[in-house]
């Protein structure tokens, strides 16, 4: 066993782990965070998703003791109960069927659109295609991440219109 420092949503925690325990494992367990899932175990769904240095990462497969920079999961999305738009979005669309890989879609499209706020189909599609869900949602999936991308847009400053008194 040996500590780690690890920062999750804005929250530091110091753990007394084994040092290969998959970051999963510490988030659902040590610190009660439900959003991740488990699927495969092996790094090939995407059900446990988690977005550390601004990539979506797969955490079932991460050792905890590696990860030197913040986390953010599902929960770190709506601080303060506030949705994120692209929570809203998959609401408003209706997305998830039994819900099980809907972590890993929403935290792998929250990463593309912080770095690529206008994706077209292609690029949504080429970055969804590796999180898996085995109800089909994946048209849905499209349409909310592009409601949500409108949401976004309309949110940014740039788009706020001046007002004149
Ligand atoms: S549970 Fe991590 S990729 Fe499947
Ligand atoms: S909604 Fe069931 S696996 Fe995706």
């Amino acid at each position: 066993m040996s500590k780690i420092d690890l920062k999750v949503n804005g929250h530091a925690h110091t753990l007394d782990i084994e040092p290969s325990t998959p970051l999963l494992y510490v988030l659902r367990n040590d610190l009660g965070l439900q959003g991740p899932k488990f699927g495969c175990g092996l790094g090939q769904c995407g059900a446990c998703t988690v977005i550390v240095n601004g990539a979506a990462v797969r955490s079932c497969i991460l050792p905890a003791s590696s990860v030197k920079a913040e986390v953010t999961t599902l929960e770190g999305l709506a601080p303060n109960g506030r949705l994120h738009p692209l929570q809203q979005a998959w609401i408003d669309e209706q997305v998830p069927q039994c819900g099980f890989c809907q972590n890993g879609q929403i935290m792998t499209a929250k990463a593309m659109l912080d770095k690529n706020p206008h994706p077209t189909d292609a690029q949504i599609r080429e970055t969804m295609n590796g999180t898996l869900c085995r109800c089909m949602s994946y048209y849905r999936v499209q349409t909310a991440i592009k409601r949500a991308a409108r949401t976004l847009a309309d949110q940014s400053p740039a788009s706020q219109k001046e007002v004149v008194a």
